[in-house]
């Protein structure tokens, strides 16, 4: 289902991700640019989405600015790869993903998304994690990815294990926002469960 293509700078010690881009079959996972502030701000000002979050829903297209800025910063320095999700049929920015907290050493990273509410439930983040995931194992060489999902936050925790992720363990009162505190369930798929499931599931 997927046609995946990588256009890769990948130099050691720090990775440079500028001219990362994946494609799959419906949507580009590419850097984001200043224009895409308000689509951002749409999507993170929505308080469903938002819901668990680290950060309350934003209140101010600056909020998007500063994002954009520093993504493209971390693209540059290999800190880390936030990418815009655009849907190839409208050029539309639907969400973002990435993978952060890089550890070269222990080859290990953690993913992060989010989607636009309109476009829940049909399947995009799947496709674009599993873009970035075979990015991630096959040409950075990524052993361990991690997610860390709230409790309660289902839609999220259902889009992980169709990937393959494994729950490995419960932190608790892990995060604080706006006040209220909260546990992280942790999520992580290894290279060796990536290869399997590419196996049995070539998409
Ligand atoms: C987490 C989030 C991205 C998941 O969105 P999603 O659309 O459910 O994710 P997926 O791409 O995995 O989609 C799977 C859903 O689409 C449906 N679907 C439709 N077509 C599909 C296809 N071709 N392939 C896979 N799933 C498809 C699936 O049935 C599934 O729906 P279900 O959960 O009701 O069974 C979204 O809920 C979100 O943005 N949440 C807010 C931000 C957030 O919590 N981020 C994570 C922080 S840890």
């Amino acid at each position: 289902m997927l046609a995946l293509t990588s256009d890769i700078v990948h130099c050691h010690p720090v990775p440079n991700f500028s001219h990362v881009l994946l494609q799959t079959e419906r949507l580009s996972l590419r850097p984001l640019h200043a224009s895409d502030a308000s689509a951002i701000l749409s999507i993170r000002s929505n308080p469903t989405v938002m819901r668990y979050h680290s950060s309350l829903p934003w209140t101010s297209i600056d909020q998007a600015y500063a994002l954009i800025a520093v993504a493209a910063e971390a693209l540059q320095t290999g800190d880390h790869l936030r990418l815009g999700i655009e849907l190839k049929q409208d050029l539309s920015l639907i969400g973002t993903c990435g993978l952060f907290h890089l550890d070269e050493q222990c080859r290990r990273a953690e993913i992060g998304y989010e989607l636009h509410l309109d476009a829940w439930g049909k399947g995009y983040m799947h496709e674009a994690q599993w873009a970035l995931l075979e990015y991630a194992f096959s040409e950075l060489a990524l052993n361990r990815i991690e997610a860390d999902i709230h409790p309660d936050n289902i839609a999220s925790a259902k889009s992980v294990e169709r990937l393959g992720f494994r729950k490995e363990g419960h932190l608790r009162e892990r995060w604080i926002v706006g006040g209220e505190v909260s546990d992280s369930i942790i999520y992580g798929l290894l290279a060796s469960d990536w290869r399997s499931m590419r196996q049995s599931q070539p998409v």
